[in-house]
Order: structure tokens, then C-alpha cells, then sequence
């Protein structure tokens, strides 16, 4: 099974069990309605990750809030080569220094800010687009090693998601 599919059956999967989530919830409103929300629905805001099993030069996607989460461990040339490039060939124009918390750590949402396609790149063996990135095939957008857009329809950067380190090999986004 494509990766494709792998995360387009994983989608379906999530939104099943939050409209089942919805729909418990609705029922149990006029039993529980002056109760705060428990812990449960307090943790689906945020996620921990552990970084430790990522080799450098490696990609992890995890699920946050429904989206993909592309974390990757980058190589020294890919930091190299987000550093080095020139604000003024950027279309949206962002250091890499503020995209990231460590420069061997990249952590953007897996979504294509042209019409939300999740881009290829995360398999060593997918097509990474120009600048080494991410591609995104369903119109041709390309990011480079910092996410930022470089080619294409996408008009902006893939978003960075609010996450902290929690230890050397551990983040928590959201
Ligand atoms: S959705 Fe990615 S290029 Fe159109």
C-alpha cells in the first residue's frame, strides 16, 4: 500500500472516531454538563514525541489535531542548505533560524498550503521536489530542507506547529 493511501486511510480512520467521538459526546452533554473537560479531551490538544528513534537523515510523521506532523532529523548539508539560502529567493521569506527550535530538528505540518495535499518526501525513496524538501504531485509545489515554498501554486511555507522540548529527545506539540 502507497504511503498515500497508508495516510488517506488513516484520515478516515481519525474522522470516524471523532464524529463517534461527537456523537457520544452530544448524548452525554445533559448528563455532564457542569463538569470541565476531562483529562482525555485536555491531552488530544497536544502530543508528545520521542525523537531518539529517528536516524539523522530520517523522517517521522505523526498525527496532531487530525494533521500530519512531518518531523525530520535533518543532515548537516540539508541545515546547510536551508541557512544558506537568500531571503530575497524565497516567495515567502523566513530564516530557517525561526522555523526551528535545533537545527537538526524540523517539525512542519505535512499539509500543502496551496489546496492541503499531504506532499511526498517522508520515505527515503519519495520524490523530494528541487530543493531537496518536499514535493507535492497534485500540482507540482516544491519546499526545500527548511519547508519553505521554492516552486509552484503553494503561495506559503509549511506551517510550523506550536511544539516545545521537553528533553534533548522529546517534544510536545500543541
Ligand atoms: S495541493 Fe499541493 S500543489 Fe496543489
Amino acid at each position: 500500500m502507497s504511503e498515500q493511501n497508508t495516510q488517506r486511510r488513516d484520515f478516515i480512520k481519525l474522522a470516524s472516531m471523532t464524529l463517534g467521538g461527537v456523537g457520544a459526546a452530544s448524548l452525554a452533554i445533559p448528563f455532564i454538563s457542569s463538569m470541565q473537560p476531562g483529562k482525555d479531551a485536555l491531552a488530544l490538544a497536544s502530543t508528545e514525541i520521542d525523537l531518539s528513534p529517528i536516524p539523522e537523515g530520517q523522517s517521522l510523521t505523526v498525527i496532531w489535531r487530525g494533521k500530519p506532523v512531518f518531523i525530520r532529523h535533518r543532515l548537516n548539508e540539508e541545515i546547510q542548505s536551508a541557512k544558506e539560502t537568500k531571503l530575497e529567493d524565497l516567495k515567502d521569506a523566513q530564516e530557517d533560524s525561526s522555523r526551528v527550535l535545533q537545527d537538526k530538528w524540523l517539525v512542519v505540518l505535512g499539509v500543502c498550503t496551496h489546496l492541503g495535499c499531504v506532499p511526498l518526501g517522508q520515505k527515503s525513496t519519495d520524490a523530494k521536489g528541487d530543493y531537496g524538501g518536499w514535493f507535492c504531485p497534485c500540482h507540482g509545489s516544491h519546499y526545500d530542507t527548511s519547508g519553505r515554498i521554492r516552486k509552484g501554486p503553494a503561495p506559503t511555507n509549511l506551517d510550523v506547529p506550536p511544539y516545545t522540548f521537553l528533553s534533548e529527545n522529546k517534544i510536545k506539540i500543541g
